[in-house]
């Protein structure tokens, strides 16, 4: 058993109640691999900014829940390193989907971990998800629930049948289970693919797709009644065209790819959305990197001469999402 406080992590309580009051939301990037890692902590250490690393089920297959535990306890004493002196670094279970997942990463150094059972009927969802609050707070870690589910592409704009979280249940929900923040559905969706292209109109002057709004009538009423809890949005990476067009300019294949604008993420940064979850537009900046060093140099094979420039990309890719889309630069100086 490790308590993350040892590792100089922190968990998301007084982040998140800094960012409600302050109109800005917490970044939460997922990560894989030491580029992505190194990326994250280096826009963070230079902006200053509090931030959530999250590690999926699939990150923990992918790397190895003991070697990522490390990483970011590495994290910090790197973010240290880059004269970041009170680093802010949250290490986070991104979509936990059963109560013994959600203990081992507890036991294992986690500050934050979320409990996904949106899926599960509603009591169901109430009862895991308050066992694993109880077992989480024991030791200070707190717990992300979810409610409503997250569209896919057909889903919500299209459909008849709305899977968007009913305001109506958020009270009982956040009473009954206790839960620390709450993940709900308002029009986004994990990937590149968020909308159809008939689920969007085309900008006449540049021929792109323009996404349907987010449903910012149901996050009013989820904030008018649970007001100053805080609120956590999946699915918010934004696409960036720029990416999409290096990605199919060097033999990739990502036809009509889009996500949430910008202007639609802001303005749910500075409402009581403090946590934001990015991980396709940090995908889709690794791929495009990868794939210009490849498409203009075919014989390069050292992985440092594409995973390098990856890692810049990224770098700046998180950057801008600090500065220019939340606004949590120097709010952990
Ligand atoms: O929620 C989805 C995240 O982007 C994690 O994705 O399960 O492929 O690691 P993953
Ligand atoms: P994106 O696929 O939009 O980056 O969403 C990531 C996410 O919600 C991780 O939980
Ligand atoms: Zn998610």
């Amino acid at each position: 058993m490790v308590n993350f406080k040892e590792l100089g992590l922190v968990n998301t309580r007084e982040m998140f109640a800094k960012a409600i009051k302050g109109g800005y939301a917490i970044p939460a990037f997922n990560f894989n691999n030491m580029e992505q890692l190194q990326a994250i902590i280096k826009a963070s250490a230079e902006t200053k900014s509090p931030v959530i690393l999250q590690v999926s089920k699939g990150a923990r297959n992918y790397a190895n829940q003991t070697l990522l535990r490390y990483m970011a306890q590495g994290a910090v004493e790197y973010a240290k390193e880059l004269g970041w002196e009170h680093p802010q670094i949250c290490l986070h279970l991104d979509h936990g989907d059963s109560f013994e997942l959600c203990k081992s990463c507890v036991d294992f150094g986690f500050s934050s971990v979320m409990i996904d059972a949106s899926s599960l009927p509603y009591e169901e969802n109430i009862a895991l998800t308050k066992k694993v609050v109880d077992y989480a707070h024991q030791f200070d870690v707190t717990v992300e629930a979810e409610l409503g589910v997250l569209a896919g592409v057909e889903d919500e704009v299209a459909s008849e049948v709305s899977h968007y979280t009913k305001p109506e249940e958020v009270v009982d929900f956040a009473t009954r289970t206790g839960c620390d923040s709450l993940a709900i559905s308002i029009g986004t969706s994990h990937g590149a693919y968020k909308f159809t292209p008939e689920q969007c109109t085309r900008d006449p002057q540049t021929g792109r797709l323009v996404p349907p709004p987010l449903a910012f009538d149901v996050l009013d009423a989820i904030m008018e009644q649970l007001p100053g809890f805080p609120i956590v949005l999946h699915g918010s990476s934004s696409v960036p065209q720029e990416y999409v067009d290096m990605i199919n300019a060097t033999g990739g294949k990502l036809p009509d790819a889009v996500g949430i604008p910008e202007e639609q993420l802001r303005k749910a940064a500075a409402s009581a959305v403090c946590k934001i979850n990015i991980d396709s537009d940090s995908r889709l900046a690794f791929t495009a990197a990868v794939r210009k060093v490849f498409w203009e140099k075919p014989g390069e094979f050292d992985p440092r001469k594409y995973c390098g420039p990856a890692r810049d990309l990224m770098t700046e890719l998180y950057k801008h999402k600090i500065i220019n889309v939340l606004g949590s630069n120097g709010k952990a100086e």
